[in-house]
Protein backbone atom coordinates (compact mmCIF):
# COMPACT_ATOMS: atom_id res chain seq x y z
CA UNK A 1 0.00 0.00 0.00
CA UNK A 2 3.34 2.54 0.07
CA UNK A 3 2.36 3.09 -3.45
CA UNK A 4 -1.48 2.92 -4.31
CA UNK A 5 -2.21 2.55 -7.93
CA UNK A 6 -4.58 5.85 -8.59
CA UNK A 7 -7.46 3.29 -8.78
CA UNK A 8 -7.43 -0.32 -7.75
CA UNK A 9 -7.60 -2.40 -11.59
CA UNK A 10 -3.84 -2.63 -12.77
CA UNK A 11 -2.88 -0.42 -15.26
CA UNK A 12 -2.91 -1.45 -19.15
CA UNK A 13 0.71 -2.41 -19.84
CA UNK A 14 2.93 0.96 -21.35
CA UNK A 15 1.85 1.64 -24.65
CA UNK A 16 3.66 1.00 -27.44
CA UNK A 17 6.49 3.63 -27.53
CA UNK A 18 6.23 3.67 -31.67
CA UNK A 19 2.89 4.85 -31.24
CA UNK A 20 4.42 8.29 -29.36
CA UNK A 21 6.52 9.73 -32.30
CA UNK A 22 3.95 10.12 -34.97
CA UNK A 23 3.38 13.75 -34.77
CA UNK A 24 5.00 16.81 -36.41
CA UNK A 25 6.32 18.36 -34.08
CA UNK A 26 6.18 22.45 -35.08
CA UNK A 27 9.68 22.94 -33.51
CA UNK A 28 12.57 20.00 -32.84
CA UNK A 29 14.09 19.87 -29.56
CA UNK A 30 17.59 17.85 -29.57
CA UNK A 31 17.79 16.82 -25.88
CA UNK A 32 21.12 18.28 -25.94
CA UNK A 33 21.36 21.58 -27.49
CA UNK A 34 23.95 20.92 -30.40
CA UNK A 35 25.17 24.42 -31.11
CA UNK A 36 25.61 27.40 -29.12
CA UNK A 37 23.48 28.67 -32.23
CA UNK A 38 21.05 26.76 -31.03
CA UNK A 39 20.92 27.73 -27.44
CA UNK A 40 20.49 31.56 -29.12
CA UNK A 41 17.48 30.80 -30.91
CA UNK A 42 15.80 29.25 -28.30
CA UNK A 43 16.77 32.16 -25.91
CA UNK A 44 15.13 34.72 -28.68
CA UNK A 45 12.19 32.16 -29.21
CA UNK A 46 11.76 32.29 -25.10
CA UNK A 47 12.01 35.87 -24.30
CA UNK A 48 9.66 36.81 -27.36
CA UNK A 49 7.39 34.24 -26.34
CA UNK A 50 7.62 35.86 -22.85
CA UNK A 51 7.50 39.21 -23.90
CA UNK A 52 3.46 38.02 -25.66
CA UNK A 53 2.29 36.78 -22.93
CA UNK A 54 3.46 40.22 -20.94
CA UNK A 55 1.41 42.24 -23.32
CA UNK A 56 -1.64 39.55 -23.57
CA UNK A 57 -1.96 39.36 -19.79
CA UNK A 58 -1.37 43.42 -19.14
CA UNK A 59 -3.74 44.31 -21.93
CA UNK A 60 -6.40 42.18 -20.66
CA UNK A 61 -6.11 42.35 -16.32
CA UNK A 62 -8.64 45.42 -15.92
CA UNK A 63 -11.19 43.75 -18.69
CA UNK A 64 -12.28 40.70 -16.84
CA UNK A 65 -12.52 41.44 -13.52
CA UNK A 66 -16.13 42.92 -12.97
CA UNK A 67 -16.25 46.09 -12.65
CA UNK A 68 -18.35 49.25 -13.70
CA UNK A 69 -15.52 50.92 -15.55
CA UNK A 70 -15.91 47.77 -18.25
CA UNK A 71 -15.67 50.36 -21.49
CA UNK A 72 -16.83 49.86 -24.95
CA UNK A 73 -14.59 47.15 -26.16
CA UNK A 74 -13.74 45.17 -23.60
CA UNK A 75 -14.12 41.28 -24.18
CA UNK A 76 -17.71 39.80 -23.82
CA UNK A 77 -18.90 36.32 -23.55
CA UNK A 78 -18.83 34.99 -27.49
CA UNK A 79 -22.59 34.04 -28.30
CA UNK A 80 -22.72 30.12 -29.25
CA UNK A 81 -22.98 29.24 -32.91
CA UNK A 82 -24.60 25.88 -33.25
CA UNK A 83 -25.32 24.21 -29.76
CA UNK A 84 -28.30 25.45 -28.04
CA UNK A 85 -27.19 25.41 -24.37
CA UNK A 86 -23.68 25.77 -22.88
CA UNK A 87 -21.77 22.43 -22.59
CA UNK A 88 -18.74 21.84 -20.31
CA UNK A 89 -16.28 19.00 -21.15
CA UNK A 90 -13.91 18.58 -18.58
CA UNK A 91 -11.26 16.34 -19.23
CA UNK A 92 -8.41 15.17 -16.40
CA UNK A 93 -5.03 14.18 -16.96
CA UNK A 94 -4.08 12.61 -13.84
CA UNK A 95 -0.73 13.20 -12.06
CA UNK A 96 0.16 16.00 -15.25
CA UNK A 97 2.18 18.12 -13.12
CA UNK A 98 2.28 22.39 -13.93
CA UNK A 99 5.70 22.60 -16.30
CA UNK A 100 4.92 18.93 -18.07
CA UNK A 101 3.79 20.90 -20.83
CA UNK A 102 6.89 22.34 -21.15
CA UNK A 103 8.63 19.27 -21.64
CA UNK A 104 7.97 18.78 -25.50
CA UNK A 105 5.80 20.68 -27.87
CA UNK A 106 2.40 20.37 -27.12
CA UNK A 107 0.66 22.15 -29.82
CA UNK A 108 -2.66 20.69 -28.76
CA UNK A 109 -2.37 21.91 -25.26
CA UNK A 110 -0.90 25.32 -26.66
CA UNK A 111 -3.96 25.39 -28.57
CA UNK A 112 -6.02 25.81 -25.75
CA UNK A 113 -3.25 27.89 -23.72
CA UNK A 114 -3.49 30.23 -26.96
CA UNK A 115 -6.65 31.22 -26.95
CA UNK A 116 -8.07 30.11 -23.68
CA UNK A 117 -7.43 31.27 -19.63
CA UNK A 118 -4.99 29.45 -18.11
CA UNK A 119 -3.26 29.31 -14.49
CA UNK A 120 -0.52 30.76 -15.22
CA UNK A 121 1.53 29.09 -12.24
CA UNK A 122 -0.82 26.15 -11.63
CA UNK A 123 -3.91 24.56 -10.70
CA UNK A 124 -3.00 23.87 -6.70
CA UNK A 125 -4.72 20.75 -5.44
CA UNK A 126 -6.63 20.26 -1.72
CA UNK A 127 -4.44 18.36 0.60
CA UNK A 128 -3.88 15.43 0.33
CA UNK A 129 -2.76 15.76 -3.30
CA UNK A 130 -4.25 11.91 -3.86
CA UNK A 131 -6.18 11.10 -6.53
CA UNK A 132 -9.44 10.48 -5.19
CA UNK A 133 -9.52 12.94 -3.01
CA UNK A 134 -8.63 15.47 -5.59
CA UNK A 135 -10.95 14.47 -8.03
CA UNK A 136 -14.15 14.39 -5.84
CA UNK A 137 -13.05 17.69 -5.03
CA UNK A 138 -12.77 19.30 -8.42
CA UNK A 139 -16.41 17.35 -8.56
CA UNK A 140 -17.82 18.84 -5.34
CA UNK A 141 -15.90 22.15 -4.42
CA UNK A 142 -15.80 20.88 -0.89
CA UNK A 143 -12.42 19.77 0.65
CA UNK A 144 -12.09 16.01 1.56
CA UNK A 145 -12.70 16.78 5.09
CA UNK A 146 -16.11 17.68 3.71
CA UNK A 147 -16.93 15.17 0.99
CA UNK A 148 -15.77 12.49 2.74
CA UNK A 149 -12.82 11.20 0.65
CA UNK A 150 -10.39 11.99 2.84
CA UNK A 151 -7.52 9.18 1.40
CA UNK A 152 -7.76 6.96 -1.12
CA UNK A 153 -8.03 4.02 1.37
CA UNK A 154 -8.78 4.59 4.59
CA UNK A 155 -10.28 3.17 7.78
CA UNK A 156 -13.31 4.90 9.22
CA UNK A 157 -12.38 4.95 12.84
CA UNK A 158 -15.77 5.35 13.97
CA UNK A 159 -17.24 2.68 12.44
CA UNK A 160 -14.09 0.47 11.49
CA UNK A 161 -15.00 -0.52 7.96
CA UNK A 162 -12.34 0.37 5.17
CA UNK A 163 -12.75 2.05 1.92
CA UNK A 164 -11.20 1.84 -1.16
CA UNK A 165 -11.52 3.39 -4.52
CA UNK A 166 -13.56 0.75 -6.09
CA UNK A 167 -16.22 0.96 -3.54
CA UNK A 168 -19.00 2.61 -4.61
CA UNK A 169 -21.57 2.70 -1.45
CA UNK A 170 -23.11 6.25 -1.64
CA UNK A 171 -22.56 6.44 2.28
CA UNK A 172 -18.83 7.22 1.38
CA UNK A 173 -19.43 9.81 -1.01
CA UNK A 174 -20.87 13.04 0.45
CA UNK A 175 -21.71 16.49 -1.30
CA UNK A 176 -22.83 17.00 -4.49
CA UNK A 177 -20.92 16.24 -7.74
CA UNK A 178 -21.38 18.02 -10.61
CA UNK A 179 -22.77 15.42 -12.45
CA UNK A 180 -25.94 14.93 -9.55
CA UNK A 181 -26.68 18.68 -9.67
CA UNK A 182 -27.17 18.52 -13.79
CA UNK A 183 -29.14 15.31 -13.50
CA UNK A 184 -31.01 17.32 -10.21
CA UNK A 185 -32.09 20.18 -13.16
CA UNK A 186 -33.20 17.37 -15.67
CA UNK A 187 -30.44 17.91 -17.75
CA UNK A 188 -27.98 15.22 -19.07
CA UNK A 189 -24.61 14.42 -18.01
CA UNK A 190 -21.94 11.92 -18.83
CA UNK A 191 -18.64 10.87 -17.09
CA UNK A 192 -15.73 8.97 -18.42
CA UNK A 193 -14.36 7.26 -15.56
CA UNK A 194 -14.25 9.78 -12.96
CA UNK A 195 -13.54 8.83 -9.49
CA UNK A 196 -16.98 8.83 -7.54
CA UNK A 197 -18.64 8.83 -10.69
CA UNK A 198 -20.84 5.88 -10.42
CA UNK A 199 -21.71 6.01 -7.60
CA UNK A 200 -25.53 6.54 -7.28
CA UNK A 201 -26.77 9.88 -5.63
CA UNK A 202 -30.21 12.12 -6.22
CA UNK A 203 -31.38 11.68 -9.89
CA UNK A 204 -27.46 10.66 -10.73
CA UNK A 205 -28.21 6.74 -11.62
CA UNK A 206 -24.64 6.09 -13.31
CA UNK A 207 -26.97 5.42 -16.78
CA UNK A 208 -24.94 2.80 -18.94
CA UNK A 209 -24.84 5.31 -22.16
CA UNK A 210 -23.44 8.10 -20.24
CA UNK A 211 -21.21 6.25 -17.26
CA UNK A 212 -19.22 3.25 -18.36
CA UNK A 213 -17.76 1.31 -15.88
CA UNK A 214 -14.41 2.04 -14.79
CA UNK A 215 -11.84 -0.29 -16.92
CA UNK A 216 -7.78 0.43 -17.54
CA UNK A 217 -8.01 -0.77 -20.03
CA UNK A 218 -9.95 1.30 -22.93
CA UNK A 219 -8.01 3.25 -25.38
CA UNK A 220 -7.68 6.60 -25.03
CA UNK A 221 -8.61 6.86 -28.97
CA UNK A 222 -12.36 5.05 -27.83
CA UNK A 223 -12.71 6.79 -24.84
CA UNK A 224 -12.03 10.02 -26.81
CA UNK A 225 -14.67 9.15 -29.32
CA UNK A 226 -17.11 7.64 -27.36
CA UNK A 227 -16.98 11.55 -25.91
CA UNK A 228 -17.42 12.93 -29.24
CA UNK A 229 -19.97 10.52 -30.39
CA UNK A 230 -22.12 12.60 -27.53
CA UNK A 231 -22.29 15.48 -29.75
CA UNK A 232 -23.81 14.16 -32.13
CA UNK A 233 -27.51 13.10 -30.14
CA UNK A 234 -30.20 15.32 -30.60
CA UNK A 235 -29.65 18.75 -28.80
CA UNK A 236 -31.88 18.53 -26.26
CA UNK A 237 -30.13 15.02 -25.06
CA UNK A 238 -26.66 16.47 -25.67
CA UNK A 239 -25.22 15.78 -22.03
CA UNK A 240 -24.55 19.66 -20.74
CA UNK A 241 -21.63 18.47 -18.71
CA UNK A 242 -19.00 16.17 -19.77
CA UNK A 243 -15.93 14.86 -18.08
CA UNK A 244 -13.27 12.44 -19.03
CA UNK A 245 -10.14 10.55 -17.10
CA UNK A 246 -6.96 9.50 -18.68
CA UNK A 247 -4.55 7.38 -16.39
CA UNK A 248 -1.50 9.13 -17.72
CA UNK A 249 1.03 10.71 -16.77
CA UNK A 250 0.37 9.54 -13.27
CA UNK A 251 0.84 5.98 -14.58
CA UNK A 252 4.00 6.65 -15.88
CA UNK A 253 5.56 9.48 -13.28
CA UNK A 254 5.10 6.38 -10.55
CA UNK A 255 6.95 4.18 -12.14
CA UNK A 256 9.73 6.47 -12.94
CA UNK A 257 9.53 10.17 -11.30
CA UNK A 258 8.60 13.13 -13.37
CA UNK A 259 12.03 13.59 -14.99
CA UNK A 260 12.34 10.44 -17.23
CA UNK A 261 12.14 10.37 -21.44
CA UNK A 262 8.79 8.33 -20.74
CA UNK A 263 6.74 11.24 -18.95
CA UNK A 264 7.79 13.05 -21.85
CA UNK A 265 6.20 10.01 -24.08
CA UNK A 266 3.07 9.93 -22.07
CA UNK A 267 2.75 13.89 -22.34
CA UNK A 268 3.34 13.81 -26.02
CA UNK A 269 0.24 10.97 -26.18
CA UNK A 270 -1.93 13.13 -23.95
CA UNK A 271 -1.37 16.03 -26.16
CA UNK A 272 -2.49 13.81 -29.06
CA UNK A 273 -5.39 12.45 -27.30
CA UNK A 274 -6.33 16.45 -26.89
CA UNK A 275 -6.08 17.52 -30.45
CA UNK A 276 -8.15 14.15 -31.42
CA UNK A 277 -10.95 15.88 -29.00
CA UNK A 278 -10.59 18.88 -30.82
CA UNK A 279 -10.39 18.08 -34.11
CA UNK A 280 -13.91 15.76 -33.66
CA UNK A 281 -14.98 19.36 -32.42
CA UNK A 282 -13.85 21.16 -34.96
CA UNK A 283 -14.94 18.77 -37.59
CA UNK A 284 -18.65 19.16 -36.11
CA UNK A 285 -18.30 23.20 -36.28
CA UNK A 286 -18.71 23.21 -32.41
CA UNK A 287 -14.93 23.91 -31.06
CA UNK A 288 -15.72 27.61 -30.20
CA UNK A 289 -19.14 26.67 -28.41
CA UNK A 290 -18.18 24.09 -26.42
CA UNK A 291 -16.36 24.90 -23.21
CA UNK A 292 -13.01 22.44 -23.17
CA UNK A 293 -11.22 22.23 -19.35
CA UNK A 294 -8.25 20.57 -19.62
CA UNK A 295 -6.74 20.03 -15.93
CA UNK A 296 -5.15 17.19 -13.14
CA UNK A 297 -5.52 16.21 -10.01
CA UNK A 298 -2.04 17.03 -8.69
CA UNK A 299 1.49 16.40 -9.70
CA UNK A 300 4.50 14.10 -9.14
CA UNK A 301 7.68 14.59 -7.44
CA UNK A 302 10.95 11.85 -7.58
CA UNK A 303 11.19 9.80 -4.21
CA UNK A 304 14.81 7.58 -3.64
CA UNK A 305 15.38 4.68 -1.24
CA UNK A 306 17.92 6.77 0.62
CA UNK A 307 14.86 9.23 1.33
CA UNK A 308 12.96 6.68 3.69
CA UNK A 309 12.08 6.99 7.30
CA UNK A 310 11.51 3.31 8.89
CA UNK A 311 8.53 3.55 11.51
CA UNK A 312 10.58 0.66 13.22
CA UNK A 313 13.61 2.83 13.72
CA UNK A 314 11.22 4.86 16.61
CA UNK A 315 10.89 1.66 18.70
CA UNK A 316 13.24 3.13 21.33
CA UNK A 317 10.57 5.72 21.89
CA UNK A 318 7.55 3.75 20.97
CA UNK A 319 6.39 0.52 19.08
CA UNK A 320 4.63 1.18 16.66
CA UNK A 321 2.35 -2.22 15.40
CA UNK A 322 1.48 -2.36 11.60
CA UNK A 323 -1.94 -2.95 12.19
CA UNK A 324 -2.28 1.04 13.65
CA UNK A 325 -0.93 2.72 10.50
CA UNK A 326 -3.51 2.79 7.91
CA UNK A 327 -1.73 4.80 5.37
CA UNK A 328 2.04 4.84 5.07
CA UNK A 329 3.09 8.36 2.87
CA UNK A 330 2.75 11.18 1.81
CA UNK A 331 0.20 11.14 4.35
CA UNK A 332 0.99 8.70 7.22
CA UNK A 333 -2.79 8.17 9.22
CA UNK A 334 -2.58 6.19 12.46
CA UNK A 335 -5.56 4.98 14.11
CA UNK A 336 -4.20 3.44 17.47
CA UNK A 337 -7.02 1.73 19.72
CA UNK A 338 -8.64 3.92 21.87
CA UNK A 339 -6.44 2.89 25.08
CA UNK A 340 -3.58 4.39 23.50
CA UNK A 341 -2.77 8.29 24.58
CA UNK A 342 -2.90 10.18 21.20
CA UNK A 343 -0.63 13.19 22.66
CA UNK A 344 1.69 10.68 24.25
CA UNK A 345 1.66 9.05 20.55
CA UNK A 346 2.23 12.12 18.91
CA UNK A 347 5.39 13.27 21.33
CA UNK A 348 7.66 10.65 22.05
CA UNK A 349 7.23 9.77 17.91
CA UNK A 350 8.42 13.04 17.48
CA UNK A 351 11.04 12.93 20.42
CA UNK A 352 12.40 9.87 18.10
CA UNK A 353 12.29 11.81 14.99
CA UNK A 354 14.07 15.02 16.23
CA UNK A 355 16.54 13.30 18.61
CA UNK A 356 19.05 13.01 15.23
CA UNK A 357 19.38 9.26 15.52
CA UNK A 358 16.70 8.56 13.26
CA UNK A 359 17.91 8.38 9.65
CA UNK A 360 15.51 10.99 8.27
CA UNK A 361 13.81 11.32 11.67
CA UNK A 362 14.11 15.56 10.40
CA UNK A 363 11.86 14.76 7.22
CA UNK A 364 8.92 13.87 8.98
CA UNK A 365 6.61 15.82 11.70
CA UNK A 366 3.59 14.03 13.51
CA UNK A 367 0.23 15.69 14.60
CA UNK A 368 -2.63 15.25 16.52
CA UNK A 369 -5.08 16.10 13.53
CA UNK A 370 -6.33 18.83 15.52
CA UNK A 371 -3.42 20.97 15.49
CA UNK A 372 -2.02 20.18 11.40
CA UNK A 373 -2.33 23.79 10.23
CA UNK A 374 -5.41 25.38 9.54
CA UNK A 375 -4.64 25.98 5.81
CA UNK A 376 -4.86 22.13 5.60
CA UNK A 377 -8.10 21.53 6.03
CA UNK A 378 -7.55 18.26 7.30
CA UNK A 379 -9.22 17.57 10.99
CA UNK A 380 -13.02 18.61 9.83
CA UNK A 381 -14.07 14.75 9.72
CA UNK A 382 -14.27 11.78 12.39
CA UNK A 383 -12.86 9.40 8.97
CA UNK A 384 -9.36 11.54 9.02
CA UNK A 385 -7.29 9.59 11.73
CA UNK A 386 -6.30 11.16 14.76
CA UNK A 387 -2.65 10.88 14.13
CA UNK A 388 -1.22 12.36 10.98
CA UNK A 389 2.36 12.73 10.17
CA UNK A 390 3.60 15.00 7.18
CA UNK A 391 6.22 13.68 5.20
CA UNK A 392 8.46 16.20 3.35
CA UNK A 393 8.91 16.21 -0.60
CA UNK A 394 10.41 13.65 -1.97
CA UNK A 395 10.44 10.79 1.45
CA UNK A 396 8.38 8.21 1.87
CA UNK A 397 7.35 6.27 5.19
CA UNK A 398 8.01 2.19 5.32
CA UNK A 399 7.84 0.02 8.43
CA UNK A 400 10.74 -2.18 8.17
CA UNK A 401 14.06 -2.26 6.03
CA UNK A 402 13.60 -4.44 3.32
CA UNK A 403 15.95 -4.76 -0.06
CA UNK A 404 16.21 -1.23 -1.55
CA UNK A 405 13.66 -0.18 -4.19
CA UNK A 406 14.33 1.69 -6.96
CA UNK A 407 14.14 5.84 -7.37
CA UNK A 408 10.32 6.32 -8.59
CA UNK A 409 7.83 8.52 -8.19
CA UNK A 410 4.76 9.78 -5.62
CA UNK A 411 2.52 12.08 -4.45
CA UNK A 412 -0.13 13.34 -1.89
CA UNK A 413 2.63 15.54 -0.26
CA UNK A 414 1.28 18.92 1.35
CA UNK A 415 -0.49 20.84 -1.20
CA UNK A 416 1.75 24.03 -0.96
CA UNK A 417 4.53 22.08 -2.72
CA UNK A 418 4.88 23.50 -6.38
CA UNK A 419 5.87 19.69 -7.06
CA UNK A 420 2.25 19.32 -6.49
CA UNK A 421 0.64 21.72 -8.84
CA UNK A 422 -0.88 20.55 -12.16
CA UNK A 423 -2.54 22.29 -14.83
CA UNK A 424 -5.50 24.23 -15.33
CA UNK A 425 -6.25 25.90 -18.92
CA UNK A 426 -10.01 26.53 -20.43
CA UNK A 427 -12.02 27.44 -23.52
CA UNK A 428 -14.61 28.46 -24.29
CA UNK A 429 -17.32 31.37 -25.35
CA UNK A 430 -17.13 32.57 -21.48
CA UNK A 431 -12.89 32.22 -21.21
CA UNK A 432 -11.12 35.28 -22.57
CA UNK A 433 -8.06 34.42 -25.15
CA UNK A 434 -4.69 34.19 -24.17
CA UNK A 435 -5.05 35.57 -20.40
CA UNK A 436 -3.33 34.48 -17.84
CA UNK A 437 -4.65 33.99 -14.19
CA UNK A 438 -3.00 33.35 -10.75
CA UNK A 439 -2.93 30.13 -9.16
CA UNK A 440 -6.40 28.85 -7.27
CA UNK A 441 -7.14 25.71 -5.39
CA UNK A 442 -9.48 23.30 -7.40
CA UNK A 443 -12.83 23.68 -5.21
CA UNK A 444 -13.16 26.49 -7.36
CA UNK A 445 -14.25 24.68 -10.19
CA UNK A 446 -17.66 23.78 -8.81
CA UNK A 447 -18.92 26.96 -8.62
CA UNK A 448 -16.91 27.97 -12.34
CA UNK A 449 -18.74 25.03 -14.08
CA UNK A 450 -22.64 26.17 -12.69
CA UNK A 451 -21.82 29.54 -12.99
CA UNK A 452 -21.10 28.78 -17.30
CA UNK A 453 -24.27 26.45 -17.10
CA UNK A 454 -26.33 28.28 -15.26
CA UNK A 455 -27.38 26.07 -12.40
CA UNK A 456 -27.95 26.46 -8.70
CA UNK A 457 -25.13 24.25 -7.14
CA UNK A 458 -25.11 22.46 -4.08
CA UNK A 459 -23.31 24.62 -0.74
CA UNK A 460 -19.22 24.69 -0.80
CA UNK A 461 -15.86 25.63 -0.49
CA UNK A 462 -15.28 27.36 -3.20
CA UNK A 463 -15.89 31.32 -2.67
CA UNK A 464 -18.82 32.97 -4.72
CA UNK A 465 -16.59 35.62 -6.61
CA UNK A 466 -14.53 33.38 -8.29
CA UNK A 467 -16.45 32.85 -11.77
CA UNK A 468 -17.07 36.44 -12.06
CA UNK A 469 -13.25 37.31 -11.57
CA UNK A 470 -12.48 34.73 -14.07
CA UNK A 471 -15.43 34.28 -16.51
CA UNK A 472 -16.00 36.98 -19.51
CA UNK A 473 -19.11 38.93 -18.88
CA UNK A 474 -22.65 38.14 -20.71
CA UNK A 475 -23.00 39.66 -24.27
C1 LIG B 1 -7.17 31.28 -32.02
O1 LIG B 1 -8.44 31.65 -32.49
C2 LIG B 1 -8.40 32.40 -33.69
C3 LIG B 1 -9.82 32.88 -33.97
O2 LIG B 1 -10.71 31.80 -34.02
C4 LIG B 1 -7.82 31.54 -34.79
O3 LIG B 1 -7.73 32.26 -35.98
C5 LIG B 1 -6.42 31.07 -34.37
O4 LIG B 1 -5.91 30.17 -35.32
C6 LIG B 1 -6.47 30.39 -33.01
N1 LIG B 1 -5.12 30.12 -32.53
C7 LIG B 1 -4.68 28.88 -32.28
C8 LIG B 1 -3.29 28.79 -31.78
O5 LIG B 1 -5.38 27.92 -32.42
C1 LIG C 1 -34.86 14.96 -9.73
O1 LIG C 1 -35.24 15.61 -10.91
C2 LIG C 1 -36.58 16.10 -10.89
C3 LIG C 1 -36.87 16.66 -12.28
O2 LIG C 1 -35.89 17.59 -12.66
C4 LIG C 1 -36.71 17.15 -9.80
O3 LIG C 1 -38.02 17.63 -9.73
C5 LIG C 1 -36.31 16.53 -8.46
O4 LIG C 1 -36.31 17.52 -7.46
C6 LIG C 1 -34.92 15.94 -8.57
N1 LIG C 1 -34.57 15.23 -7.36
C7 LIG C 1 -33.59 15.64 -6.56
C8 LIG C 1 -33.24 14.74 -5.42
O5 LIG C 1 -32.98 16.67 -6.76
C1 LIG D 1 -12.13 -3.66 -20.65
O1 LIG D 1 -11.83 -3.06 -21.90
C2 LIG D 1 -11.16 -3.93 -22.80
C3 LIG D 1 -10.75 -3.10 -24.01
O2 LIG D 1 -11.85 -2.42 -24.56
C4 LIG D 1 -12.10 -5.09 -23.16
O3 LIG D 1 -11.44 -5.97 -24.04
C5 LIG D 1 -12.50 -5.81 -21.87
O4 LIG D 1 -13.45 -6.79 -22.17
C6 LIG D 1 -13.08 -4.83 -20.88
N1 LIG D 1 -13.30 -5.52 -19.61
C7 LIG D 1 -14.47 -5.52 -19.01
C8 LIG D 1 -14.53 -6.23 -17.70
O5 LIG D 1 -15.44 -4.97 -19.49
C1 LIG E 1 -17.02 23.59 3.28
O1 LIG E 1 -18.37 23.62 2.86
C2 LIG E 1 -19.22 22.80 3.67
C3 LIG E 1 -20.59 22.81 3.00
O2 LIG E 1 -21.07 24.12 2.87
C4 LIG E 1 -19.23 23.35 5.08
O3 LIG E 1 -20.02 22.53 5.90
C5 LIG E 1 -17.80 23.39 5.62
O4 LIG E 1 -17.77 24.01 6.88
C6 LIG E 1 -16.90 24.17 4.67
N1 LIG E 1 -15.53 24.09 5.12
C7 LIG E 1 -14.74 25.14 5.22
C8 LIG E 1 -13.33 24.91 5.66
O5 LIG E 1 -15.12 26.25 4.97
ZN1 LIG F 1 -3.91 11.15 -9.51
Amino acid sequence: MASPSPLLQPPPSSPDPSQHCTIKLPLSFPKKPQTPLFLFVLFLAISSAAAFVFLLSSSSSSASSISPEIHVGSPRARALAKLRRPVVLVVSCDGFRFGYQFKTPTPNIHRLVANGTEAETGLIPVFPSLTFPNHYAIATGLYPASHGIINNYFVDPVSGERFTPSNHDPKWWLGEPLWETVADHGLNAATYFWPGSEVVKGNWTCPPRFCPKYNASVPFEQRVDTVLSYFDLPQNEIPVFINLYFEDPDKQGHQVGPDDPKITKAVVRVDEMIGRLIQGLEERGIFEDVTFILLGDHGMVGTCDKKTIFLDDLAPWIRIPESWVTYYYPVLSILPPTSVSYSEMVAKMNAGLASGKVENGDYLRMYLKEDLPGRLHYSDSSRIPPIVGLVDEGFSVEQARTNNKECAGAHGYDNALFSMRTIFVAHGPQFQRGRKIPSFVNIEIYNLITSILKLKGAPNNGSASFPNSVLLPSA
